[in-house]
């Protein structure tokens, strides 16, 4: 279950097994069974509520709860017969265990705790919110029949566009999550140094697109627009003998990749390929070829990562040679991701993201603070990898570090994340548990 700090996904349309009475958790007096032992069946802080009661217990708190079981006629009747209830008794304090000092209370006008005194204080005093609605999920597919996992990515796999990625499409929908964005593992043969597949309107995404529209057709469909899947080099761009990425004829060949996905139904156009002026120059060749209503979010600030080596497996798509950092941004500047912010709205992205997501926090915020487009954050697969690799290690509680983590990158100013959890996630939100 949940931790109380995650908030109803109110926003959401109803789902099911979505129950936003179950994080409200506003009903704590009908919820107190009297008649046997005292206890509460909030799912939130039920256990440790129900032994906090049974330890403070007095006689008169069990007059008072007594009182607190009476129905509504009982407590008409005990008014009108001008029995006013008294004030609630204050409780006798706990014993504190053999040497606590005793000493006289500090002076304090301020006292933080008192705000987060009870379950619905706290609820009430939190300031960000996580909902399904937030949530990008990021999927790999390929031609095969079969869904093979991904060693270097617990729980994620590549799977088969016809079967496989229909259903985990479906079961990500039923609890809220209604946003994906798909990444291809391109078989060998169809690489080439120029990377052309990517435009190839009959290819694996295009292809993936139409069928996804036909069977959901309010489905948002992000796309990857960079030529890393489809490139005999692993680059993100076309790669000349001398090992220099080709800016401009890369952002050439990203502006046909694009509206070769637009024109199978992508939503949102992704450029994760980090070339100077594509964002202008995929706006142009959307606006020119009718595709006005197709947004595009950019990799504003993309960083030359070590995080990103699971999914690299995942896709066979590590660079043959190299690295990747005369593109992608180096990890120790801050000040830069300003530079391609500006860029990126000049030239007219409709969402601006951060990645790597949870070590990117300072990023995330500077641009939340700097721009009013939309932000998204990506928890990459490294991020994903660790959190599952101690978990299976019972060195954390996966689970509430996944959720923890998810709320930072909120708080931090995303508005959307991409993340491996997106299922897991929203299941969690919605009180259900696999
Ligand atoms: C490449 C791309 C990468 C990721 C998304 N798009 C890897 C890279 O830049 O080498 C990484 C995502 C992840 O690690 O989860 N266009």
């Amino acid at each position: 279950m949940a931790s109380a700090m995650f908030s109803t996904p109110c926003s959401v349309r109803p789902v099911k097994g979505l129950d936003c009475q179950s994080y409200a958790g506003l009903r704590l007096n009908t919820d107190l069974k009297l008649n046997t032992s005292v206890s509460i069946k909030s799912k939130k802080d039920g256990q440790s509520s129900r032994r906090l009661f049974i330890a403070r217990a007095s006689e008169k708190r069990e007059e008072y709860l007594q009182k607190l079981g009476r129905s509504n006629e009982e407590h008409e009747a005990a008014v009108a017969a001008g029995n006013v209830p008294e004030a609630p008794p204050i409780p006798p304090t706990p014993a504190a265990p053999a040497g606590t000092p005793v000493v006289s209370s500090l002076p304090l006008n301020r006292r933080p705790r008192r705000n987060r005194r009870t379950y619905v204080m706290r609820a009430s005093f939190q300031e960000t919110t996580l909902s399904p609605a937030n949530f990008v999920y990021p999927l790999f597919i390929h031609e095969g029949e079969e869904d093979t996992p991904i060693g270097a990515m617990p729980g994620c796999y590549r799977l088969g566009w016809r079967h496989g990625l229909i259903e985990e499409v479906s079961k990500a929908r039923d609890v809220g999550v209604n946003s994906i964005v798909l990444f291809p593992k391109i078989p060998d043969a169809l690489k080439t140094p120029t990377g052309d597949e990517a435009y190839n309107d009959n290819g694996l995404v295009p292809r993936t697109i139409r069928l996804l529209k036909d069977k959901y057709p309010d489905l948002v469909i992000y796309t990857d627009v960079a030529l890393d899947p489809y490139s005999s080099d692993g680059h993100d761009g076309i790669v000349r003998e001398d090992g220099v990425i080709m800016n401009d004829e890369t952002v050439h060949q990203l502006c046909k990749q694009a509206v070769s996905q637009a024109r199978a139904g992508a939503d949102v156009v992704s450029p994760s390929d980090m070339m100077d002026g594509r964002i202008g120059a995929i706006r142009a060749a959307l606006d020119a070829e009718g595709f006005q209503h197709v947004s595009i979010m950019s990799y504003t600030a993309k960083y030359a990562s070590s995080f990103y080596g699971p999914f690299r497996e995942a896709l066979d798509s590590n660079p043959r040679f190299g690295d990747k950092k005369t593109y992608q941004m180096n990890p120790a500047n801050y000040r830069e991701a300003l530079v391609e912010l500006q860029a990126d709205e000049a030239e007219g992205a409709d969402i601006l993201l951060v990645k790597p997501g949870l070590p990117y926090l300072d990023v995330i915020r500077l641009l939340r603070d700097k721009s009013p487009l939309p932000i998204a954050a990506y928890q990459v697969s490294g991020e994903y990898s660790m959190i599952k690799a101690g978990g299976v290690l019972k060195m954390i509680d996966e689970e509430k570090v996944m959720m923890e983590s998810l709320m930072c990158l909120r708080r931090a100013g995303s508005d959307i994340i991409l993340t491996y959890f997106a299922l897991q996630a929203a299941r969690c939100l919605c009180g259900e548990k696999r």
